[in-house]
């Protein structure tokens, strides 16, 4: 992205985006509710046009090459507001199906190889014994499994995770931050953006961080640089600490001490 600014209404919700992500790192992608984030990916997506700035996403430049399906289907994308986005009545194995389409809902007969891919990804999901369930009618954690299983149906060359463990329990995160890791380890890995209000979900895979604040690039750069105590303090304007364990961060606020 080049300077990139996005104006919804009468309000600039991005300003002046500079991002290059390079094949190899995974990014996430940081800041308070409004910041833009969303508004973001949805640019990278391309579901939002820029109002201004230059965006190429795999070798495409939008408003010269021909974006639209086919580059969508080379974007995984997992976020718990698609949840509510799927048709009443679609079972898991359909809703993991689209993905093949990048569409929400199934409108095409899927080849046999497309059905043993799903078939694939939901077994190493750990979703197959929902196959057949009413999406609707599965936890939170189990749906999330079964968005995963579904972003992963074109092997897309570039993943994005809009707060995918929203609503998990800790277990359920553990896990899912787990098949994460392992999805990275896997030849021909995307490229990841992870969205999150958890820094402790932070994973050693993620050495990128950019910092979004009000619609602008706060800082961006290697993630123990940006999430540490000082970048974070100025970025929150709040005195916190980061301390790094398990390879993982957790912040805290410090307190005030009366004397
Ligand atoms: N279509 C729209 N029209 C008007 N305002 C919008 C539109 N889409 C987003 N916004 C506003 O733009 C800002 C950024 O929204 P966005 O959803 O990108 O935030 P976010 O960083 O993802 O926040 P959260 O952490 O809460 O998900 C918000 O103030 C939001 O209200
Ligand atoms: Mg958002």
């Amino acid at each position: 992205m080049e300077d990139v600014s996005l104006i919804r209404g009468e309000k600039w919700i991005l300003q002046q985006i500079n991002w290059t992500i390079h094949k190899g790192d995974n990014w996430v992608l940081f800041g308070l509710n409004g910041a833009g984030k969303t508004a973001l990916l949805n640019v990278l997506n391309a579901y939002y046009f820029p109002t201004k700035g230059k965006v190429s996403v795999l070798g495409k430049e939008f408003g010269k090459d021909p974006i639209g399906g086919e580059l969508r289907k080379q974007i995984g994308f997992v976020s718990s507001s698609l949840q509510q986005k799927f048709h009443p009545g679609d079972n898991s194995f359909e809703v993991v199906l689209s993905g093949a389409y990048a569409s929400i809902g199934l409108y095409e007969t899927p080849t046999d190889n497309i059905r043993e891919k799903a078939i694939t990804l939901l077994k190493e999901l750990g979703c197959i014994q929902y196959a057949n369930r009413n999406y609707e009618t599965l936890s939170q954690g189990e749906k999330q499994r079964v968005l995963i299983a579904r972003s992963l149906m074109n092997n897309p060359s570039l993943l994005i995770l809009d707060e995918p463990t929203n609503g998990l329990d800790f277990i359920a995160r553990e896990q899912f931050l787990e098949t994460i890791e392992e999805i990275s380890t896997k030849e021909e890995a995307p490229t990841m953006i992870y969205v999150t209000h958890h820094v402790e979900e932070i994973l050693p895979i993620f050495n990128k961080t950019l910092l979004l604040k009000e619609g602008q690039v706060f800082s961006a750069g290697e993630t123990n640089e940006m999430i540490s105590s000082s970048n974070l303090s100025h970025f929150l304007n709040m005195d916190v600490e980061v301390i790094w364990k398990n390879g993982r961060p957790l912040v805290s606020k410090r307190r005030a001490i009366k004397i």
